[in-house]
């Protein structure tokens, strides 16, 4: 007898058969970027051929100082928690700041653009960022009494204290953990406790939108549900947005709030040796979504992370350090800013741009002034931005005079019409872009074209990068041939350095989520019976570039925040008349996907606006902004399993007026029509009608949720 799980392991792997779409044509870098390029010998593809595997990352280690060689470049003797650069010692602080004051100490490290226009950018010299960076770390450990193995926790917005407190972090061997500052104080709270940390660094207040936001409240909130959790906060170091002035109407705690700038005076001049970590010590946490509501707390390395995008900040973002103006106007709460606004580029010895605001305040021109003033000549954003820009204005590129060399996209897939957009009237059409596909856990690229060598295909990200061997694997584990048609779940083969140590607390997690599922044999210390799973559908041409499809988990891209529908569902339940609740995607033209809530009511309960909005309130609350639904959908009964299991592919499908597939299996198939007619009537009354899905996108939401 069939059970009930393998019928639907049998539809995920029919959904995931047959995925159509116009092959797009290749677009070639121009000469003269080549001819520049830090890769521009075509034989740096053999150097980090299989056959030079582990030892071909050398290459990216020599990018760094080391106080220590390492004896092993790569230990595999405890699988999967690979380790890299075995033995040697460096230290993250000193890579990307006191070596480069031999040669840059006058050149600018950061340059922070406030939003307000009326405000001129400020430049932070390698010399200004050593200041700052000893003083923040004389301030960690004397008066916040942290030593090299603790953790702290940062919800910090885009100002230039927050990678000034990451490197001080990093100078001890202090583990950090930023929490995106859009995310509420409950995220945050519940992220403190995950870590343990006992100090919170945040700030008063920031600009967003033209609006002053009040930052420091969410500390408060942030303190409570880390104590709710059993971890003690204690002491709060709050920056002021503005010197002397303070922008929250939150009172501070005494004995446990202090104002940065009240006790920084202190440490005036001070020097802290930084600390020579093991190339294996943890440098960092950073959190992200999967499939229970837990958020994993990915951890990374300071040896292997450093190199890898260190490397790839050299080759793929093709960074020149003492010629170019380079700006990844990304959130460094995110793994992307981590990895190529902070460690990447400073590593290098760049000038990286940092931005505090939205891109579209106060107009859609703003990014294009920024790069006209300061000289940006290499840009890097997300698919959500450019499509904003675009919708918004289409024209405005052009009435600037900024040229870039070199572009980057991340974070979601980008369709070709929107990727056409950004190469003519952003790259005004001379831009080489990168598509680069990665993750949270990955440390730095994984799949992108190298941009002075390889050809761009609109809609493919490329092949994998260097030293990367990526691979697409069916449900049985059999090899999906490239440009067979077929999709399937994209593996990387090997370990590479960027790659997350293990999650923070939770390495059975670890275990289960990436290597469980095409482990060969779990006693095996060879790497090649060991891929690691992306949990990324995915496609792959003849030619080798692949196509990313998006999640295969449960996890919802909104505007590339990765956000968890078990998150989303656990926040709507804390609404006290709710009794069941289910997120699912929704296309979404400027965010992608946008999240829509489904939510059963406790017996008695009416349904009302009201309680539409606390389910918002409650998302907002608990997660954050980002995440607000884009509707909530009350419903008399979700559709179930005869297991009572929700089936959310059912409804993904009735949100998206996309067929809803196969309902044999549901206990109760009547609600089906009764769920679809209330809520299609209502979106079209509310000019929610998507257009016509793609095959792609079809199998994405027939697919969704069946990952469980
Ligand atoms: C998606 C962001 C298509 C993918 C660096 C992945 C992409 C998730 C791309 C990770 C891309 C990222 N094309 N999809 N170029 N880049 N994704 O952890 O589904 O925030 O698994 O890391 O975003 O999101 P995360």
């Amino acid at each position: 007898m069939v059970t009930e799980a393998e019928a639907e392991e049998v539809q995920v792997s029919e959904a995931q058969i047959a995925v159509h779409w116009r092959e797009e044509g290749y677009i070639y870098p121009p000469p003269g970027f080549t001819g520049q390029a830090n890769a521009s010998d075509p034989a740096i593809r053999e150097r980090f051929s299989e056959e030079h595997f582990p030892e071909c990352f050398k290459e990216y280690a020599d990018l760094l100082s080391w106080d220590r060689y390492w004896h092993t470049t790569l230990d595999t003797s405890n699988p999967p928690f690979w380790k890299w650069f075995v033995g040697g010692r460096l230290n993250a602080s000193y890579n990307c700041v006191d070596r480069h004051l031999a040669t840059r100490r006058n050149k600018a490290a950061i340059i922070w653009v406030p939003e307000p226009e009326s405000a001129d950018p400020v430049a932070i010299t390698y010399q200004e960022l050593y200041r700052r960076v000893n003083e923040f770390a004389a301030l960690l450990q004397d008066f916040c009494g942290l030593k090299t193995g603790d953790t702290i926790t940062f919800h910090m917005p885009m100002v230039p204290e927050l990678p000034v407190a990451m490197l001080a972090a990093a100078r001890l061997g202090i583990i950090h953990s930023q929490v995106f500052g859009g995310f509420s104080g409950a995220a945050c709270g519940g992220r403190i406790a995950d870590s343990k940390s006992r100090i919170l660094v945040t700030m008063d207040g920031y600009y967003r939108n033209g609006e002053l936001v009040d930052h420091k409240v969410k500390a408060d909130e942030a303190v409570e549900r880390a104590r709710e959790e059993g971890t003690e906060i204690d002491k709060v170091l709050v920056f002021r947005r503005q010197p002397g002035e303070y922008a929250s109407k939150t009172p501070m705690v005494e004995g446990r709030d202090v104002f940065v700038d009240d006790v920084l005076p202190t440490y005036r001049g001070a020097v802290v040796e930084p600390v020579s970590m093991p190339a294996e010590a943890p440098l960092f946490l950073m959190y992200t979504s999967g499939t229970t509501g837990r958020p994993k707390g990915c951890q990374h390395s300071t040896g292997g992370y450093l190199s890898y995008v260190a490397g790839t900040s050299k080759y793929y973002q093709d960074i020149h350090p003492d010629e170019d103006t380079y700006w990844c106007a990304a959130d460094i709460g995110w793994i992307t800013g981590h990895s190529y606004i902070v460690y990447g580029p400073l590593a290098l010895g760049a000038t990286s741009v940092v931005y505090e605001g939205v891109p579209t305040y106060p107009d859609a021109g703003r990014p294009w002034r920024i790069a006209e003033r300061l000289g940006v000549n290499i840009f890097h954003t997300a698919p959500t931005t450019i499509r904003m820009l675009r919708k918004l204005g289409p024209d405005e590129p052009q009435k600037y005079n900024f040229h870039f060399k070199h572009m980057t996209t991340v974070g979601e897939p980008i369709e070709p019409d929107v990727w056409r957009w950004y190469h003519d009237a952003v790259g005004k059409g001379t831009a080489v872009i990168v598509d680069t596909w990665w993750q949270t856990e990955n440390g730095g690229f994984l799949g992108s074209t190298l941009p002075g060598l390889e050809p761009m295909k609109p809609g493919s990200c490329g092949p994998g990068v260097l030293g990367i061997y990526p691979v697409i694997l069916d449900e049985a584990g059999e090899e999906v041939a490239p440009g067979s048609g077929k999709a399937g779940n994209i593996c990387i083969r090997n370990p590479w350095p960027g790659i997350f140590q293990t999650i923070w607390g939770q390495p059975e997690r670890f275990v289960d989520t990436y290597f469980r599922k095409y482990n060969r044999d779990a006693n095996s210390t060879d790497w090649h019976d060991w891929p690691y799973f992306a949990n990324d559908g995915a496609m792959q041409a003849a030619d080798g570039y692949f196509r990313i499809l998006g999640r295969v988990d449960d996890v919802i891209n909104v505007a590339g925040h990765r956000l968890g529908t078990k998150e989303l569902e656990s926040a709507a339940l804390t609404v006290p008349e709710i009794a069941e609740a289910a997120a699912v995607p929704v296309l979404d033209e400027l965010r992608g996907r946008a999240v829509e809530m489904y939510v059963a009511l406790k017996p008695g309960v009416n349904a009302s606006p009201a309680v539409e909005a606390s389910v918002s309130k409650a998302i907002e609350v608990e997660i954050g902004k980002v995440a607000r639904p884009k509707n909530v959908w009350i419903v008399s009964d979700m559709p179930k399993t005869r297991s009572g299991k929700i089936m959310r592919r059912v409804i993904a499908g009735i949100s998206n007026f996309a067929d809803v597939g196969d309902i044999s299996t549901l206990a109760n198939p009547d609600i089906v029509d009764d769920i679809r007619h209330h809520v299609q009537s209502e979106k079209v009354a509310r000019g929610e009608t998507p257009r016509e899905l793609s095959a792609k996108e079809m199998e994405e939401i027939q697919a969704f949720g069946l990952a469980e």
